[in-house]
């Protein structure tokens, strides 16, 4: 394990011109943890940062232990960290004032698969965009769906010039189905298609900015593991067909062999770990490799989050001297009592071949 470069997640909080900081991989792997520690570490070079969770199963609130909703809030204890839980799939609240327009907008919504979702994540973006945070941090939802996502403007692009073909098609029949929906003309074609084209500015824009290197790139988390391998990879390969910069990955998990394992389970997890961060390693020497240790319990609330956060910006170091000292004396005192123990079985030994 020594031989392996020891990358850190420094590059990132130096990059000042970083806007959007996407981290996702597959379930459980630790991006809700790796996605909270980046946005407060983050937040201590930058004036004000935004973490965004878009997994419909929340669990920022779960790792920060503080509730969080659509709105952005200040995480306690910090002046400048913000935390918001959206859901993409759930309904646009303002697109229309009313029932005829939501219901018109729905059936045209219909006709492009993907549009309804893509639309809510827009107005999100939009409403971001206008709130100026220095960076935004997403915390995605597990790796198909979070593809899903970082394609929408680029659906929303296409369904709005499929719209506007259809404007240019079929003008007169939009203002009579707007009639039809029992719609004056302040919710007619024109308060439709105004909104549409009012969203479009936003979409291009973070489109562009989703796919500058500069402003936008994709942590990846992962655990040393077959499977975990396998769908960064995927995912590494659908990022660069989305032409959206990735150059980080995360081992979590990894057991390093700081302690004299004496576990025979343990042993053969580390084997196997290893088999796979050599691949790793092999597979994206171009990338920054960030190992972190799996710890014995869990990394919730904000100073867990702090205290390992220090492993993202040093190689972790298996052995500090304090550390040393408590371990070898734990084992020193492990092997008085076991010596102990050997002398009185040695002494009833003894006792017993006399008396025979
Ligand atoms: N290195 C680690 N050592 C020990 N526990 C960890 C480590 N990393 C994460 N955990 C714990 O593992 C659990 C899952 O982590 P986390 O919620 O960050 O994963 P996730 O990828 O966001 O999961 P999901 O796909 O469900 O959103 C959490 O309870 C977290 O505290
Ligand atoms: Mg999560």
């Amino acid at each position: 394990m020594e031989d392996q470069p020891q990358g850190t997640l420094q590059n990132v909080l130096e990059q000042d011109s970083l806007k959007w900081v996407f981290v996702g991989g597959k379930g459980g792997v630790g991006k809700t943890t790796c996605s909270s520690i980046l946005s407060i570490l983050l937040a201590s070079v930058r004036s004000s940062v935004l973490i965004i969770s878009t997994d419909p199963a929340h669990n920022l609130s779960d790792a920060f232990q503080q509730r969080f909703t659509k709105t952005p809030t200040l995480v306690n204890g910090f002046s400048n960290l913000y935390a918001m839980e959206v859901d993409p799939a759930v309904e646009h609240d303002d697109m229309g004032s009313s029932d005829g327009m939501d219901s018109l907008f729905s059936e045209l919504a219909g006709a492009i698969p993907g549009i309804d979702e893509a639309m809510s994540f827009a107005e999100m973006l939009k409403l971001v965009q206008t709130m100026d945070y220095s960076v935004i941090v997403f915390d995605t939802a597990p790796t198909g769906h979070t593809l899903r996502l970082l394609q929408f403007p680029s659906v929303l692009e296409k369904g709005l010039a499929k719209m506007m073909s259809l404007k240019n098609k079929f003008g007169g029949l939009f203002s009579q189905m707007t009639r039809m929906f029992g719609m004056g003309d302040d919710f007619g074609e024109d308060a439709l298609l105004g909104k549409l084209e009012g969203m479009k500015d936003v979409i291009e824009q973070v489109n562009r900015q989703f796919k500058d290197p500069d402003m936008t790139t994709f942590v990846c988390v992962c655990i040393p593991e077959f499977l975990s391998l396998y769908e960064t990879e995927r995912l590494v390969q659908e990022l660069t067909k989305f032409e959206i910069d990735t150059h980080n990955i995360i081992i979590n998990q990894v057991i390093f062999d700081d302690e004299d394992v004496e576990s025979k389970l343990l042993k053969a997890r580390m084997k196997m770990q290893q088999k796979y961060l050599d691949q790793f390693y092999m597979l994206y020497d171009d990338f920054n490799i960030t190992k972190l240790p799996l710890l014995p319990e869990e990394v919730t609330g904000v100073e867990a989050l702090r205290s390992f956060s220090r492993n993202f910006t040093l190689p972790y170091k298996p052995l500090c001297s304090t550390d040393q000292v408590e371990r070898l004396e734990r084992r020193v005192s492990a092997l008085q009592s076991q010596l102990k123990d050997a002398e009185e079985e040695l002494e009833k030994v003894k006792r017993g071949k006399q008396k025979a």
